[in-house]
């Protein structure tokens, strides 16, 4: 978003939080996505389920004594009647929250910003869409790798053709960060508790953002999947380790492996991507760099800072000049810098600019519809399974 639309708008957007406190682990990154470009005022929030936290987290924060909530209805309701209220809320909290605070707040005509993955069913999601289009206003869904300058370059690469017809995909989560479980049930995250997300919790812990991000950038959903999930850690009660075969419609085949157990490795989200000419390869941990591999020649190193050399929507993305690193926090503030753009542009009856893009309540829908196909596969011993995509 530019400066100019900022001015045009003549105020910050108000914003609210629910979840997102000083308990929780993805709360923070979302204020500092939203402080980057300056078009979020967080003004109200019901940040945590226990309430000295959630008044706390609040305060840290700035935000009024008489708009700090500890219930999320109550503030949708309270926040709905003001006419200062909040315009847009985020929800970071547990995913079997997603949908009920996300129907508080829409039903108050009140646009959302909601943590993957959307729901817990592709029902609940469908009564988004439906919610959406009944009050006209925005929903994004936070798969916040999509906001990489490399990931958006990937994606515009493919779509100019520089690497063909794709024919092959791959998407890997594998993540070493929970490699033991507590001994005592209350002490275990919830990610790991089958009562928030069922048994099969990781297709969308790291499933949604691996889904997404390889449909972000091939352009393509697959038609049908076929899972094996396994728990390889003493005492875990959910799946922590998948491997998942996608089919797409021209029976071209695609994989995913997403677990929590591997060893050494903090963060290990990557994508190959082949096409007939070429294939794009990319890495989190190494985000500034997408490696371009053409056939019968050398393979070259794209880099974010070169507006010149770039696509037009990878240079969109990048905030820095060549050689000064981009990383998770700016490549998560585009996604809040260009939900803002499009607000503040609906708002004041404009278009929003042709490069502004954030994840759509559409593709936290096909999450979903991966995920409730993906964990039918697994319980019936990876048997192939209709996504249900629309195509
Ligand atoms: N985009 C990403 O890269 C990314 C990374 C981590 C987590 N996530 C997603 O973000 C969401 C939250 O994950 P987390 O790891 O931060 O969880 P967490 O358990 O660390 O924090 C959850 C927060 O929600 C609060 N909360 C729970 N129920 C609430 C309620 N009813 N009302 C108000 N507050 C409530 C908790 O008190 C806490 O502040 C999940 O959907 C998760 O999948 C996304």
């Amino acid at each position: 978003m530019a400066y100019e639309r900022l001015q045009q708008f003549g105020r910050k957007i108000r914003w609210g939080m629910v979840g997102g406190g000083f308990d929780s682990l993805i709360g923070e990154c979302h204020r500092m996505a939203a402080r980057v470009d300056n078009a979020f005022d967080l003004v109200a929030g019901c940040m945590s389920i226990d309430p000295e936290i959630a008044v706390s987290s609040a305060a840290k924060c700035l935000v009024a004594p008489a708009r700090t909530y500890t219930d999320f209805r109550k503030m949708a309701e309270a926040e709905s009647r003001r006419p200062d209220g909040v315009e847009v809320v985020t929800i970071a909290t547990p995913p079997n929250s997603h949908m009920a605070i996300a129907e508080a707040f829409m039903s108050h005509g009140i646009s959302v910003i909601c943590e993957k993955p959307m729901t817990s069913t592709v029902e609940d999601a469908l009564r988004l869409q439906a919610l959406t289009d009944e009050f006209g206003g925005l929903f994004m869904v936070t798969h916040c790798y999509t906001g990489y300058p490399m990931v958006r370059e990937a994606r515009a690469l493919v779509q100019a053709g520089a690497i063909g017809r794709v024919r092959q995909i791959e998407c890997d989560f594998v993540n070493g960060s929970f490699l033991t479980e507590e001994e005592d049930r209350k002490k275990r995250h919830w990610r790991f508790r089958p009562e928030y997300m069922g048994e099969e919790a990781i297709l969308g812990e790291l499933g949604a953002h691996c889904y997404d991000l390889a449909a972000f950038v091939s352009g393509r959903y697959p038609v049908q999947v076929s899972a094996n999930m396994t728990t390889l850690t003493p005492l875990r009660e959910t799946a922590d380790d998948a491997h998942v075969t996608l089919r797409y419609a021209d029976g071209s085949l695609g994989r995913m492996w997403l677990t929590f157990t591997a060893a050494g490795l903090d963060h290990g989200l990557s994508f190959r991507i082949a096409g007939e000419a070429g294939t794009l390869s990319w890495s989190q941990v190494k985000p500034d760099e997408l490696k371009l591999s053409r056939a019968g020649t050398y393979p070259e190193l794209r880099s974010p800072g070169h507006p010149d050399l770039m696509t037009t929507a990878g240079a969109y993305a990048c905030r820095l000049r060549e050689g000064h690193p981009e990383g998770y926090i700016l490549a998560f503030a585009n996604l809040y810098r260009d939900f803002a753009e499009t607000f503040m542009a609906n708002a004041l009856g404009e278009a929003p600019h042709h490069l502004a893009q954030y994840p759509h309540l559409e593709s936290g829908l096909e999450t979903m519809r991966f995920y409730e196909a993906a964990a039918a596969s697994r319980q019936h011993d990876g048997n192939w399974v209709a996504i249900g995509t629309e195509t």
